[in-house]
């Protein structure tokens, strides 16, 4: 198992994962954990960078538990996969404070990633948290010394960032760490709006958890080429959302390339293509929320799985921070203080009294 490489990965829970998330995280999630050793992290305070309010916290439990259910739904082992809750290893807010003595201000300043983050905060009114956000993912990625990164195209920055503060630790104390590599993964999913990103905020999200009428609803929104106001005129296939949802979803490239040249030809109505992609989105989705009823049943459970998970994460932390504060030297600082005055304790309990009594009392 000690030989197995190590991945870190993970999300901010946000509730319910969508198709989005399957096709950029989920199913290479599945796949990988068959060659490493996974970490997949609950992310709950990257959250409180943008929402600290006391409303949000409290989502955060329930929020966590919908996402976990997606994973194992979709196929994250649990016996193989340590899923954690990130606020629960407080080891982690330690080695982010001791990283955040290896980053420049300006450094972080510079993060593509900041803007967009900060859309909420106005710029100049930004937490202190939300600057360091990327230097508490490097302690996500470091603290159980993780080999490969597997993460979205806007996160990449942040593992390139991960990478500096690893090589500036072990040059400054010695080697502790291995240089992480990201994996960009997946690729993004259009929207049921056509918009570039499927995201729950923007109302354009087809859930894992949706049922099928839901599913049929939202296929029936889709937008596709907008020139083709009816049947009988050709359309356009490329960057129709409903036709990349068929490529993606329907395994049944014959009728898909059946839809597509009636399509352009002007030979076939939205209804039928839709109807087609409700259909293979359906039986694509089917599996998955068979599992989730099965898995939501036996309540409890999915609490279990991140208990577990955190308990494995917490000792991976303990080995971690106690080799990064040997390398630098504080581990040293303690032990010489603490044995020199449990040694005079010792003593003091068999005679002297201390200095600063006798001081006081004359
Ligand atoms: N930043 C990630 C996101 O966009 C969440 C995250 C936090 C993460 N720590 C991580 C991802 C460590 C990968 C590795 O939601």
């Amino acid at each position: 198992m000690e030989s197995r490489k190590r991945i870190l990965t993970g999300d901010r829970p946000t509730g319910k994962l969508h198709l989005g998330h399957y096709v950029g995280s989920i199913r290479n999630r599945v796949k990988l954990q068959k060659e490493y050793d996974c970490f997949i992290i609950i992310a709950d305070l990257h959250t409180l960078t943008t929402q600290p309010e006391k409303e949000n916290v409290e989502q955060i439990s329930a929020n966590a538990r919908e996402m976990v259910l997606d994973y194992l739904a979709c196929g994250i082992d649990p016996s193989i996969s340590s899923v954690y809750l990130q606020s629960a290893v407080p080891e982690v807010y330690e080695l982010n404070l001791l990283f955040e003595m290896l980053v420049t201000v300006p450094r972080l300043q510079r993060m593509p990633s900041l803007k967009e983050m900060a859309q909420n905060a106005h710029l100049n009114e930004m937490p202190f948290g939300l600057l360091g956000y990327p230097v508490l993912q490097s302690a996500d990625i470091l603290m159980p010394r993780a080999h490969l990164v597997p993460v979205g195209k806007d996160n990449e920055s942040h593992v390139e960032l991960t990478r500096e503060i690893a090589r500036r630790f072990n040059y400054l104390y010695g080697d502790t760490f291995p240089i992480p590599e990201s994996l960009v993964q997946g690729g993004t999913l259009v929207g049921t709006d056509g918009s570039a990103k499927m995201s729950k905020s923007l109302g354009n999200a087809i859930l894992l958890s949706d049922d099928a009428n839901t599913v049929q609803k939202k296929v029936y929104g889709m937008y596709t080429d907008p020139n083709r106001i009816r049947a009988d005129i050709p359309g356009t296939v490329e960057g129709n959302p409903v036709f990349t949802y068929h490529d993606m979803f329907n395994p049944n490239t014959r009728e898909v390339d059946d839809l597509k040249e009636r399509y352009r030809a002007g030979k076939v109505g939205d209804v039928e293509v839709k109807d087609k992609l409700s259909a293979a989105l359906n039986a694509f989705l089917d599996p998955i929320r068979e599992r989730r009823e099965r898995i939501a049943e036996d309540s409890g459970y999915v609490d279990q799985v991140i208990y577990e998970g955190t308990a494995v994460a917490r000792e991976e932390a303990r080995k971690t921070l106690i080799e990064a504060r040997k390398a630098m030297g504080l581990a040293g600082i303690w032990n010489r203080i603490s044995r020199k005055a449990e040694k005079r304790r010792k003593k003091q309990d068999t005679v002297t009294p201390s200095p600063a009594k006798e001081s006081a009392s004359q």
